[in-house]
């Protein structure tokens, strides 16, 4: 590796939650023995707010803070890109990034439909950007105790996977009186609860189990109809404040997947439970650094799951762990240093991320097949499954 290539200098747009999670991971990530002498610059921070543009460079010591997405963009010395923007942005400003050539981290979903994900693939694929990553940010694939399932699975130790349920919960919005942002609005968010917290535990599925094949059926509730913004004025809610979807994924399990983001006493809560032929394993954000594995056939009297602390054999635990011994955990920040070192690596390697934009088109596709299985009450087959 020439040591021109070990220099990669960021440029970050949106400053809000998940963007200073990017950046909290770029500050981090070169811990990694991998990433060992590359030097991650914080170049350039965006966001249309001005004053919370320059708070996150101050904190986080970006070298420039602005407003203007276009000046970013127009910097030669700019390898790199995240971008964590209300969905409704995805599409135009992913369009411009991946336009000027640069490598691009962006958060999920992909866009705010199967059809502007695809527009979002096509656009990544096009000349002029040979050699360049696309990669969307699945934070919780890069959580040590959800990358031992998938060992567990991928290695056969669990045998075929037969069912499995997933659910996240939140309470952001529980209260009537959390304020109407973004999210509440379809035009800006493309979906309420489903688009914005199930899509972790679809992609949890789709890593774990495997390939998601078909919606079976699907359900959307909005229980809380309206909401005041901020400034006191009411807004009609015209998204899912809850959905539950029965599916079939892998070889053939069925599963269900619950999200809610009204889930009283459920701050943020992601799980995961597979059963195969063999056994059945269990990961929880609720204990982060623990999973649960049980294997069938062992002594009756003493029979059931074995709780594992995770350690540096579990994903990407050695590289985020600021103590390398098993017990001493990692948390949800960790997971951002970790999907940032993927990137990087990726950059440095030429190779392409796990998370890339065709694998988040795919979980696009799982959200309309949603959308039709709920609206015509029938099961919908995701196209090439079983091809
Ligand atoms: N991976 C995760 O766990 C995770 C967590 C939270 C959010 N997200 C995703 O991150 C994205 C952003 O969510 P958030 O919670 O950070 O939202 P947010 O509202 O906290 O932040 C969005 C920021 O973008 C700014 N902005 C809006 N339009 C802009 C533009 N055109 N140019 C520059 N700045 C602009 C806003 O001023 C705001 O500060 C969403 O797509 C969401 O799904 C992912």
């Amino acid at each position: 590796m020439t040591q021109a290539r070990r220099r990669i200098r960021i440029g970050l747009i949106g400053a809000g939650m998940a963007g200073q999670a990017h950046a909290f991971g770029y500050r981090n990530a070169s811990m990694a023995d991998g990433l060992r002498g590359v030097r991650v610059e914080l170049a350039h921070v965006v966001d249309v707010f001005a004053p919370l543009a320059q708070d996150v460079a101050e904190r986080y010591g970006f070298e420039r803070w602005g407003t203007s997405v276009d000046e970013l963009l127009a910097d030669p010395t700019i390898d790199a890109v995240s971008v964590a923007l209300p969905n409704s942005q995805h599409l135009d400003v992913l369009g411009r990034v991946l336009a000027s050539g640069k490598h691009v981290l962006t958060e999920k979903p992909l866009g705010m439909d199967g059809a502007q994900a695809a527009q979002l693939v096509e656009l990544a694929l096009a000349p002029g950007r040979e050699g360049a990553v696309d990669a969307v940010g699945f934070s919780y694939r890069r959580l040590p105790g959800l990358a031992a399932l998938r060992d567990a699975v991928a290695d056969g130790i669990l045998g075929p996977i037969r069912h499995f349920e997933t659910t996240y919960y939140c309470a952001h919005a529980a209260d009537p009186d959390d304020p109407f942002t973004w999210r509440f609005d379809r035009a800006t968010s493309g979906g309420g609860a489903l688009i914005d917290l199930g899509l972790h535990a679809i992609d949890a599925v789709e890593f774990v189990v495997g390939p998601i094949t078909e919606i079976v059926g699907a359900r959307f509730q909005t229980a809380i109809s309206e909401r005041s913004d901020r400034g006191g004025i009411r807004h009609v809610v015209t998204n899912d404040d809850a959905a539950a979807l029965l599916m079939v994924a892998g070889d053939g399990a069925t599963g269900t997947l619950q999200t809610s983001r009204i889930a009283h006493g459920k701050p943020n809560s992601l799980q995961i439970a597979v059963f195969g032929a063999n056994g059945s394993a269990s990961f929880s954000t609720e204990d982060l650094n623990q999973f649960t594995i049980h294997l069938a056939g062992g002594d009756a009297r003493f029979d059931g799951p074995r709780r594992v602390i995770t350690g540096p054999l579990h994903g990407a635990y050695p590289d985020v762990s600021s103590f390398r011994s098993r017990g001493v955990g990692t948390g949800y920040g960790e997971a951002f240093i970790a999907q940032v070192q993927a990137f990087l690596r990726c950059i440095l390697d030429g190779t392409r991320m796990d998370s890339d934009f065709a694998a988040a088109a795919t979980t696009m596709r799982i959200l309309d097949a949603a959308e039709r299985a709920a609206a015509q009450g029938r099961p919908v087959v995701l196209e090439g499954a079983g091809a």
